[in-house]
């Protein structure tokens, strides 16, 4: 099936669902430059996340692992939201969505305009001090590492999810519950390998519902997607809003 015809399909899904919901993962931020996890080009082919996302590793070398968030965040305080995140939110504004459940910290998506943003790992722009109650939020990278608590002068931590360390648990509710609610889940972005996050289109689909799958290479969900749509985030997203528009 053509790209077109794929975006008519779930342009009339969308339309016709009683409760949509989306799950992102770093594939949604690809065409905004900024690097996925796994994959041919992913962080985790250069760097181990056991020397720079574990609370181990943060006691063993705060240093080392905020260089690592430092430049990360260089990254994607330069980068744009692109057609994907600004389609989801337009969705939203339509209603046609009702919350964005993301994998994703950095914050792309509030930046495009979503409001209902659910946040399992965390935000790349918040900081927790490890010494007292303080947390703040940053607009720009620290400009010397690692920052020091404005109360107590403390070591501050990334607002981020490690490897080992349990998700919020209201963002962690939240998303459960509209996993329960959701007819239709669009799927962007994301390998699916890492949990909870990765159940969550199986439990809309164990409830009846549909799953659209938009990534270039084969995941966990393509055999159970309603529509897979093995293409690049922005470019199906730019298409997607025009079929969309012409049902409105
Ligand atoms: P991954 O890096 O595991 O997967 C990214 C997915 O995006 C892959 O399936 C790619 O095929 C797909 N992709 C690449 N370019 C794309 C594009 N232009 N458009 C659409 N899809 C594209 O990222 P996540 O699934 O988000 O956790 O990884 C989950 C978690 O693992 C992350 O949140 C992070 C990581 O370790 C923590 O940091 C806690």
């Amino acid at each position: 099936m053509e790209l077109e015809e794929k975006a008519r399909l779930v342009a009339e899904a969308l339309v016709e669902s009683e409760y949509t919901v989306v799950l992102t993962g770093a594939g949604v931020s690809a065409d905004s430059g900024v690097p996925t996890f796994r994959g041919r080009d992913g962080l985790w082919k250069r760097y181990r996340p056991e020397e720079l996302a574990t609370p181990e590793a943060f006691a063993r070398d705060p240093v080392t692992v905020w260089e690592w968030y430092k430049w990360r965040m260089e990254i994607i305080h330069k980068a744009r939201p692109n057609d994907a995140h600004y389609t989801i939110a337009w969705l939203e504004d339509k209603g046609l969505v009702k919350a964005v459940i993301t994998q994703n910290v950095d914050g792309l998506h509030q930046r495009a305009g979503s409001r209902n943003v659910i946040e399992l790992h965390g935000s790349i722009w918040r900081v927790l001090c490890t010494g007292c109650s303080y947390t703040g939020t940053l607009d720009k990278p620290p400009e010397s590492v690692p920052p020091r608590c404005p109360r107590c002068g403390g070591l501050l931590r990334p607002g981020v999810v490690w490897f080992g360390e349990p998700l919020p648990a209201d963002a962690v509710r939240r998303a459960m519950e509209e996993a329960l609610r959701a007819r239709l889940i669009l799927v962007v972005g994301t390998s699916g390998v890492v949990e909870p996050a990765g159940i969550i289109p199986l439990i809309v689909a164990e409830n009846g519902g549909r799953i659209v799958n938009v990534n270039p290479e084969p995941n966990r969900y393509t055999g159970v997607a309603w529509v897979n749509v093995e293409a690049r985030a922005a470019p199906f997203f730019r298409i997607l809003r025009r079929r969309v528009e012409e049902l409105l």
